[in-house]
């Protein structure tokens, strides 16, 4: 997702249906609701879990079409929905990782569930036949669709990941949508953005002075960065670090591939990035205000890489590899798949994988590994991991 924004999407959009807003009218009630129970404002993290996952109400919690293009109803498309050649370069990675872990996939996410067919499929090309896959999704809509997508292939459907794993884990645009923290500085101090009302029903983005944890937070951005200006405002992804430092508490053998947007804490808080990564997905407008039609809208922030490279450093991880999705994807042998499958649509939807301009730079991989120290062939040139 996040290709080509558009910051003013609603003068040029199709108004949604009478169902979808009144859908939306409900997701932004039960919204009021925690806000009026919390004594008037939640934080904007508490908002992003509410209007994404509340159950029944949020936008990947409710059944919304959300993946494919805009002629679909979609509101984005993901690279394995872009193109079977992603799960196909993915599998020379998987299949190089079993050489050193059991031949499990652990698949954070799975979406609609074309990533675990397509990378099934390509791996029992490879030879790798009795490979056990397992999803953890959140979301029971998605899990419903994952269910048809993936009917006979001997998948497993999880809520949390299991108490010991031995194998790969995979997680596409799993982090980018995990709720975050807004914190704005002020006068020197830092103050968090979160969510009230007005006019008895209006919601509206309010500040608070910031809790110890986003202090500190960003504190240690600053300590790294330099100090930001006045009026400078962005993210902080405390739950993916933790989501990163708990894979340590489960993970007993084997390699981490997180792939998401995002960059190393430097480019991310930037003096000139003055307001964060925050956006928001509608049928293909990419747009900058959250509270726009909750539950009709996905909420994105890029990741901090830096921040989980530390998370799963401290929590005793080891990092394998951190390099763009191009560099990844050609290592992986992608020029070579095209090359066995080539038609025109395929060429066009490795450029749109792999070009600097669409997902190629801004969509990063981070390896992580838990006794497995062999060098990745995704990582094998364009290595990055020194820049976090
Ligand atoms: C943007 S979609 C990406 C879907 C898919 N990976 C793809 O690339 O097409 C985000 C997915 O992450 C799931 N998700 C979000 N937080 C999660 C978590 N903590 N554990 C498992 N799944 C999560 C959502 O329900 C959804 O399936």
């Amino acid at each position: 997702m996040g290709l080509n924004p558009q910051l003013n999407p609603r003068s040029s959009l199709a108004a949604p249906s009478a169902e979808a807003l009144a859908h939306s009218a409900r997701v932004a009630a039960h919204i009021r609701g925690a806000i009026e129970r919390a004594g008037g404002w939640i934080g904007f993290d508490r908002y992003m879990e509410l209007a994404l996952y509340a159950p029944g109400f949020g936008y990947y919690a409710a059944g919304t079409r959300k993946f494919g293009d805009a002629a679909s109803g979609g509101d984005f498309v993901t690279a394995p929905e872009i193109s079977p050649l992603f799960a196909r370069s993915l599998a020379n990675q998987v299949v190089q990782a079993f050489d050193h872990c059991a031949p499990h996939v652990l698949e954070f996410g799975a979406g609609s569930g074309a990533l675990a067919r397509d990378l099934l499929d390509a791996l029992a090309q490879l030879g790798a036949r009795d490979v056990r896959y397992a999803i953890v999704e959140l979301s029971a809509d998605l899990r419903e669709r994952q269910l048809a997508t993936l009917a006979g292939r001997g998948v497993e459907w999880l809520t949390a990941p299991p108490a010991r794993f031995d194998g790969v884990v995979i997680a596409n645009e799993v982090l980018d949508v995990m709720p975050v923290q807004l914190f704005v500085k002020r006068e020197g101090r830092v103050q968090e953005r979160g969510v009230t009302t007005i006019d008895g029903d209006r919601l509206v983005l309010a500040e608070a002075p910031a809790g110890r944890e986003l202090a500190t937070a960003v504190a240690a951005i600053e300590a790294e960065v330099g100090a930001l200006p006045d009026g400078y405002g962005s993210e902080v992804g405390l739950i993916a670090r933790a989501w990163v430092a708990s894979l340590a508490d489960w993970l007993a053998r084997g390699v981490a591939l997180l792939i998401d947007y995002g960059f190393p804490r430097r480019e991310y808080y930037h003096p000139q990035r003055l307001m964060g990564t925050l956006m928001c997905h509608y049928r293909h407008h990419a747009h900058a205000d959250p509270l726009w039609l909750p539950g009709l809208n996905d909420i994105t922030a890029h990741v901090d890489f830096s921040a989980l490279a530390d998370a799963a450093h401290s929590a005793g991880l080891s990092m394998l590899g951190y390099t763009s999705q191009a560099h990844f994807l050609l290592n992986c042998g992608l020029a070579d798949l095209l090359q066995a499958d080539h038609t025109h649509a395929r060429a066009n939807e490795a450029h749109r994988l792999i070009s600097e301009a669409e997902m190629g730079e801004l969509v990063k991989v981070l390896a992580l590994g838990r006794a497995v120290d062999a060098p990745l062939i995704g990582f094998a040139r364009g290595d990055r991991a020194h820049r976090l």
